[in-house]
């Protein structure tokens, strides 16, 4: 047997079964030369709705359509082989009804041959989980800070700073888990609050600003790699790619200004890799 054959996917079922064992390495890629990368060291790569803000430069996740999350979905899919990928269903993709959510998460699904979708909220989304996970869908939910809600929870802001917000937080992540998702992703709250949910659910938490007590961990790739101008406080860059690409474009147009240009750019031929 060859070793490509040999490799194959991460599953949600994979992911499911991590529960208290190694931490779970996760990023997001919107594109296929960097998901070509993260595929390498990821467990499962979330094609996020972040792409909105971080590679169309909108203010929010708001915007984000359906479309724009099929073809960044099959660009990611395209260069990878080992990592579950995982697309967001986006703000007004999945709200309104079981039948509206599994219509276009079946489309997600087919169309980009991504193993599983995310969505946002809890208690309230917890029905549409289970409808979409009864029908053969892979269905990763998201608790605590909820990005698609920016405009009703008046920005960004960590949640569950107050005891008293602590039930309704831990009733989400209760309600999801147990309608049958495979995985939560819990965004921007406190260390206790985050352990308290990950030892109150039976599926892997991944913690995004939650601290270590997750079953494991997300970042936005572009964050984490210095890309985008301002990151949330928790972040920690691992590089500084906004210093090198300017770097590379000063040099190439110092050499254009100067006519020092190698002369045989001219011949459009592929280096070998
Ligand atoms: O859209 C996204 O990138 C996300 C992560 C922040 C978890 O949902």
């Amino acid at each position: 047997m060859s070793s490509q054959a040999q490799t194959r996917r991460v599953t949600a079922q994979d992911i499911r079964q991590r529960k208290s064992g190694e931490p779970i390495v996760s990023l997001t890629a919107y594109t296929a030369p960097m998901a070509a990368i993260v595929d390498e060291f990821a467990d499962f790569i979330l094609v996020g709705d972040s792409l909105g803000m971080v590679v169309y430069g909108f203010d929010s996740t708001v915007p984000v359509t359906l479309e724009m999350m099929i073809l960044h979905g099959q660009a990611v899919m395209c260069s990878t082989r080992k990592a579950l990928v995982v697309v967001d269903l986006p703000f007004g993709s999945y709200e309104e009804s079981r039948e509206q959510a599994l219509r276009n998460a079946a489309r997600v699904l087919k169309e980009t041959g991504c193993g599983a979708v995310k969505l946002e909220g809890g208690v309230r989304m917890a029905e549409t989980v289970r409808f979409l996970v009864e029908r053969g869908i892979p269905v990763m939910g998201h608790v605590g800070l909820t990005p698609q809600a920016v405009n009703v929870l008046g920005g960004f802001k960590a949640q569950g700073r107050s005891k008293a917000e602590w039930p309704a937080i831990l009733a989400d992540a209760e309600a999801v888990a147990q309608a049958g998702a495979f995985s939560l992703v819990v965004e921007a709250v406190s260390e206790p609050l985050a352990a308290e949910i990950t030892r109150r659910v039976d599926v892997p938490t991944i913690g995004i600003g939650a601290s270590v007590t997750c079953d494991g961990q997300i970042l936005v790739l572009d964050d984490m790699l210095g890309l985008t101008g301002r990151v949330p406080k928790f972040v920690k860059t691992y590089g500084n790619l906004a210093e090198a690409v300017r770097n590379a474009v000063s040099a190439y147009a110092d050499e254009v200004k100067a006519r020092q240009f190698p002369s045989e750019s001219h011949v459009y031929s592929l280096k070998p890799e």
